[in-house]
């Protein structure tokens, strides 16, 4: 039994009708799938396009709804966290998450913020206990596999790279990983978008090659 929870982040689509906008992040990620889902079958698979239809972003009213117990949520208080419910409930039920992105302004698209701000939440996917000392958050979900697939105009945001240190994207989805339940992360880069080159078509080829790998290796699990 294999559950799969896809979240695709760029604003633009998989197929346009120039070929040169279609959304690399997004076509990477089909890669993965379609190459995972050759070998072994998705029992049940869930779809975010945040990108095109992004959840809202929370509220004061929201957080009230949050903080409130079960108990004594009011009725609009609950509908104010269907979506978030509905979110998270994909998430607990996921062996494999995949979240596809593009950089924008050297960090995750405000889009895709959103969906964590409406996932990570107090006694659902975190608790929180000051007897813990200086880290009181825990995560409550665990053992999924996060398979990450960015894509950059720039290069050299990795480990040692140029632009190491203007790389918001790729450590603040492993620094919130671990409220998804997460317990190992698998990271597919393609860069040089913007200098469309030779660059970027060898960081492009070898993008793909990664995720048709990924997706062979993980469906053996
Ligand atoms: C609003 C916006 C902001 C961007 N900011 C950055 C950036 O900070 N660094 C970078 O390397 N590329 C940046 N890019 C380039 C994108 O990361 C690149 O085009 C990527 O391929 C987009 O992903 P997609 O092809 O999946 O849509 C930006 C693009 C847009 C549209």
């Amino acid at each position: 039994m294999t559950t799969l929870l896809h979240v695709d982040a760029s604003v633009r689509a998989v197929k346009n009708d120039n070929p040169d906008h279609d959304s690399i992040s997004k076509n990477i990620a089909k890669h993965f799938i379609d190459s995972f889902a050759k070998r072994q079958a998705i029992d049940e698979y869930f779809y975010r396009d945040v990108g095109v239809n992004p959840p809202s972003f929370i509220t004061q009213d929201w957080i009230g709804a949050v903080f409130t117990p079960d108990d004594k949520k009011t009725a609009e208080q609950h509908q104010l966290l269907a979506l978030s419910d509905t979110l998270i409930a994909e998430i607990a039920a996921a062996d494999i998450i995949v979240i596809s992105s593009p950089m924008y302004n050297y960090g995750m698209p405000a889009q895709l913020k959103a969906w964590f701000d409406q996932v990570i939440r107090i006694n659902q996917t975190f608790d929180f206990d000051l007897s813990r000392g200086d880290f009181p958050l825990q995560p409550l979900l665990d053992g999924k596999i996060l398979v990450v697939i960015t894509s950059t105009g720039e290069f050299g945001f990795e480990q040692g790279g140029i632009r190491e240190h203007m790389s918001h994207l790729v450590p603040h989805l492993r620094t919130l990983s671990k409220y998804l339940g997460v317990s190992t992360i698998h990271e597919i880069a393609s860069e040089y978008q913007e200098f469309a080159d030779v660059r970027h078509q060898l960081s492009l080829d070898n993008a793909y090659s990664q995720a048709a790998v990924l997706g062979g290796q993980l469906s053996n699990q």
